[in-house]
């Protein structure tokens, strides 16, 4: 599974972390930046991931800004991507099986990044329940 990982100045060392666990594990992983601790704009790191699992070529995506909002709504304006914030494990899990996320986003200004990792973990390991949920995610686009 090749996912990609971006952020923007806040989320820089939570994604050092987060691509040496993901590596550990196994994955593939492909790093959208920033790689600067240098004041930057959260959207120029969010559309190139987002077209990237748009066209198939990474599986899924990481995102970390301060608050997690300005990286959601960025990339949740691209048709193939379902971003979503969560900000503990529960929600991580529940992200991916309620609302299928193929995009987990993380507010770096208010989680450690022990919580970061346990969260990733938590909406990889996690699979979408399907039913109910699925009829849910139909509306989102077709209302
Ligand atoms: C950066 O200061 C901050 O605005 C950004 O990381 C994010 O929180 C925006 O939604």
């Amino acid at each position: 599974m090749r996912i990609g990982i971006c952020s923007d100045h806040t989320g820089v060392e939570y994604k050092s972390r987060l691509i040496s666990y993901l590596l550990g594990k196994g994955y593939e992983v492909v790093n959208f930046g920033t790689d600067s601790t240098d004041s930057c704009d959260y959207p120029d790191y969010a559309h190139p991931m987002a077209a990237a699992i748009e066209a198939g070529e990474v599986d899924a995506g990481i995102a970390l800004c301060g608050t997690g909002n300005g990286m959601a709504l960025a990339l949740n304006h691209h048709k193939g991507i379902r971003a979503g914030l969560a900000w503990n494990q529960e929600i991580a899990r529940l992200v991916k099986e309620h609302n299928n996320a193929n995009v987990l986003v993380m507010p770096a200004r208010f989680i450690s990044r022990r919580m970061a990792v346990m969260m990733v973990r938590a909406w990889l390991l996690a699979d979408f329940a399907g039913g109910r949920h699925q009829r849910r995610i139909d509306k989102i686009v077709q209302p």
